[in-house]
């Protein structure tokens, strides 16, 4: 039981997360259960459900060695004495708080399950983003057990990114635990340290109580996303001003109290987490009386909306304020490169105001085309998936690069050029296309928040 470990929630944060920790600790069993069975049985099979670079290899290494992956919810709750809870957390759709507060409704269902199966103490390890205090009910709702049993708390956030999370896991900045002070607590803290120094350093793991940890985890995802955002609003000043974006991100990046890393402006960010842990912030922070904290960080959300739009706009008005009928390439579709995951990806919102346009979407991406079809499948147009590259640049007006992947500069955009409808435009979201080259095979080409090269306009290049 001591050196069984399971968790709850088989998705982007829990599998990796596992399957690092089992290959770092051979003496522990990990299970890792889900009540989805298609995912469960993907993790099972050959094609993992989450493309992640070194996931393949991490899994296969362990997997039915010390690493098992199971819908067995009851018994992997029975079997272990450690669980760690990654189940989702999304934002509210109805009811009090709808559209900021979390819904807790998957996580209060695990609190549920662990005291209907556990048959003795358990340590329960708040792996998922909550917001700060939910340990409080989670205590209280574990302590009405009548069985006698003794639950700790922990809060052990994530702070993997997608598309780096084995490395991110492997070698985090730190990991941070919580606790509660009493000496149940800080026992159990102790349990948890000396998983996580099979691998770590002393000097990466931060401990806390359990609340700084909570909090921390909501303000480090909302410091990194206003970073974003304040750089995507100096972006906007740049196209007025004809500032270069990258140089003013290099400038201030060189000053080592600001840093290099997080102020890329792009067509704003996305992924599952920034946007509802900023809104959690806020509903926080309104439930406790401060509406000026609130207010400060909702900005942040509104300015990565303004850059959505912003940039279409822009795609409408120079391809002469009409898109209607024309067929758009779009590269990149995932939220990030090296990852298929498309929830809350910018690309989303940027195609259906496209398709509002009327304009043709020829979609490409190397991961992403599958949750691209879903994403869009309640949406009217013409929308093409490509495989090839090629194949959606063919009879285009224009290419969109919504997603940095590398494979994206090495096209031959030469050959595209040829293919396309002229003028042919490239809007490059992202900022990762050689410009100048692109300008002189002839394109007209709108990097963001830097000078056009553009063959129509007189006033550009
Ligand atoms: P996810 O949706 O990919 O996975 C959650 C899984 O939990 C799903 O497979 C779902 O079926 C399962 N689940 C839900 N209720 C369950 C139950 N009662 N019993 C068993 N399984 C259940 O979500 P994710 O991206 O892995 O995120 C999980 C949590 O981690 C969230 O709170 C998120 O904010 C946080 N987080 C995510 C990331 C990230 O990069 N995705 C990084 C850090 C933290
Ligand atoms: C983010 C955090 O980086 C992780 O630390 C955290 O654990 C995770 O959220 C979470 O809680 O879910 P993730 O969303 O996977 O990770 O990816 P990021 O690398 O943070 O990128 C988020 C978005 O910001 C992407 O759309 C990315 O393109 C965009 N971004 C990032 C920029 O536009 N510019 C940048 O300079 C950096």
């Amino acid at each position: 039981m001591d050196k069984t470990i399971l968790c709850i929630g088989a998705g982007y944060v829990g599998a990796p997360t596992m399957a690092v920790l089992a290959d770092n600790c051979p003496e522990y069993r990990v299970i890792v259960v889900d009540i989805n069975e298609q995912r469960i049985a993907a993790w099972n099979s050959d094609k993992l459900p989450i493309y992640e670079p070194g996931l393949d290899e991490v899994v296969k290494r362990n997997r039915n060695k010390n690493l098992f992956f199971s819908t067995d919810v009851q018994g992997g709750i029975k079997k272990a004495g450690i669980i760690f809870v990654s189940v989702n957390t999304p934002t509210k759709t109805s009811g009090r708080g709808a559209g900021k507060a979390a819904n807790l409704q998957y996580w209060e269902q695990t609190a549920r399950d662990i005291i209907e199966h556990s048959e003795n103490d358990k340590i329960v390890i708040e792996k998922s983003t909550l917001p700060v205090r939910t340990a409080e009910a989670m205590h209280r709702i574990l302590s009405a057990n009548d069985k006698g049993l003794n639950f700790d708390i922990i809060s052990n956030p994530e702070f993997m990114a997608e598309g780096t999370a084995v490395d991110d896991l492997q070698s985090p900045d730190r990991v941070l635990i919580g606790a509660m002070e009493d000496e149940s607590g800080q026992r159990a803290l102790r349990r948890i340290v000396a998983i996580y120094q099979h691998w770590i350093a002393d000097n990466k793991i931060k401990t806390t109580n359990v609340w700084s940890s909570e909090l921390s985890k909501l303000v480090a995802n909302a410091m990194l996303a206003q970073r974003v955002s304040s750089i995507n609003s100096i972006s906007a000043l740049c196209e007025k001003t004809d500032a270069n974006i990258l140089d003013v991100s290099d400038a201030i990046g060189m000053d080592s109290r600001i840093g290099a890393k997080f102020i890329k402006a792009g067509i704003g960010f996305g992924g599952s987490c920034f946007k509802k842990d900023i809104l959690n912030l806020v509903y926080l922070c309104e439930y406790y009386g401060l509406p000026e904290v609130a207010a400060y960080w909702e900005q942040v959300v509104k300015i990565n909306d303004y850059q959505g739009r912003r940039f279409v706009d822009n795609i409408v008005n120079r391809m002469f304020n009409n898109i209607a009928g024309k067929k758009i390439a779009v590269f990149g579709f995932a939220f990030k490169a090296d990852t298929g995951d498309t929830r809350e990806s910018p690309a989303i919102t940027i195609c259906k105001l496209l398709l509002e346009e009327n304009a043709q979407l020829a979609i490409h991406d190397p991961q992403a085309l599958h949750n691209a079809k879903l994403d869009l499948a309640d949406s009217s147009g013409e929308i093409s998936y490509c495989e090839n590259p090629a194949e959606a640049a063919t009879d285009a007006h224009a290419i969109v690069i919504l997603t940095e992947w590398q494979q994206f500069k090495d096209y031959d955009y030469r050959q595209f050029y040829r293919a396309m409808k002229k003028p042919a435009f490239i809007f490059d979201g992202r900022n990762i296309l050689d410009h100048q080259a692109l300008y002189e095979l002839g394109y007209n080409v709108f990097p963001l928040g830097q000078k056009a090269r553009n063959h129509l306009d007189c006033h550009s290049y």
